[in-house]
């Protein structure tokens, strides 16, 4: 396994937001979390590299066991150093280029001499026909291309596993497909990722598995193919049937 939380718990103001969270990414998986608004996929996200703390909970990413309502600072470090997020609203440097932006991490995270940085964030813009919006700040993209850049720069770090919340919820329409073809290209290249999503023909095509989170805690969780069409659980069939219903 490249990742294995167990039994993850997490409170806000006394109200149990995360209730015994189970999750496994295996190498080379795509693991999509789809349910409903409020039910703490973000929040599960955001405690496995510690923006949030969590109240109870064991995390193993590689060889690293780490308890993660105590852990130490070099543990934070280590984790937050194997794993990339990417967010919704990209959270791009806004007084950075794109290049700056995909090479910060390298420098700052990882000790990288810039020039060398900056020559990877260029190769990584180039593959993807962006190498003409490097010199460009954020403002002067579209949402896509600043996503596109978000992407870019968690995958030039080469981490363990990449978290994604709702990458393309923010974009208008006919930039998704932009967004959702850059993680595939990087699912056949094998990166695990965990990815929030309710883009459904993702779920069903790039997934490896697919789980179900509702009210704090995995309802059930198989492959995209088996979950669509024969979920096990009452609360399970309620949510697709209510997606159905919405698209
Ligand atoms: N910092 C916070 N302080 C207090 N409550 C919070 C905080 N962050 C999240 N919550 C609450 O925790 C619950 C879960 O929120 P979370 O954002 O994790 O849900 P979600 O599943 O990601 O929802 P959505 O699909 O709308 O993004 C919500 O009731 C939310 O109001
Ligand atoms: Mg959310």
């Amino acid at each position: 396994m490249v990742l294995e939380v167990h039994n993850l718990h997490k409170q806000f103001k006394g109200k149990e937001i995360l209730r015994g969270v189970d999750l496994t990414v295996g190498a080379g998986e795509v693991v999509v979390i789809i349910g409903p608004s409020g039910s703490g996929k973000t929040t599960l996200l955001r405690s496995l590299n510690f923006l949030e703390h969590a109240d109870r909970g064991q995390l193993q990413l590689k060889d690293q066991q780490i308890d993660l309502a105590k852990p130490t600072k070099q543990q934070v470090q280590w984790v937050r150093r194997h794993t990339a997020m990417v967010f919704q609203n990209y959270n791009l440097f806004k007084n950075k280029t794109a290049l700056q932006n995909i090479a910060e991490g390298l420098i700052y995270g990882q000790g990288m001499a810039r020039q060398k940085a900056e020559g990877v964030a260029r190769a990584a813009l180039d593959k993807l026909g962006l190498a003409d919006q490097a010199d460009a700040y954020p403002a002067e993209l579209s949402g896509g291309q600043q996503q596109r850049i978000g992407i870019a720069r968690a995958t030039v770090l080469h981490p363990e596993v990449i978290l994604f919340d709702e990458p393309t919820s923010a974009l208008d329409p006919e930039l998704v497909g932009t967004v959702l073809n850059d993680m595939q290209a990087l699912a056949k290249q094998g990166q695990p990722m965990v990815v929030v999503t309710h883009q459904m023909w993702f779920a069903r095509n790039v997934a490896s598995r697919v789980v179900f989170f509702a009210d704090g805690r995995v309802v059930e969780e198989g492959a995209p193919a088996d979950l669509f069409a024969h979920p096990k659980e009452e609360r399970t069939r309620h949510f697709l049937n209510s997606l159905a219903e919405n698209y």
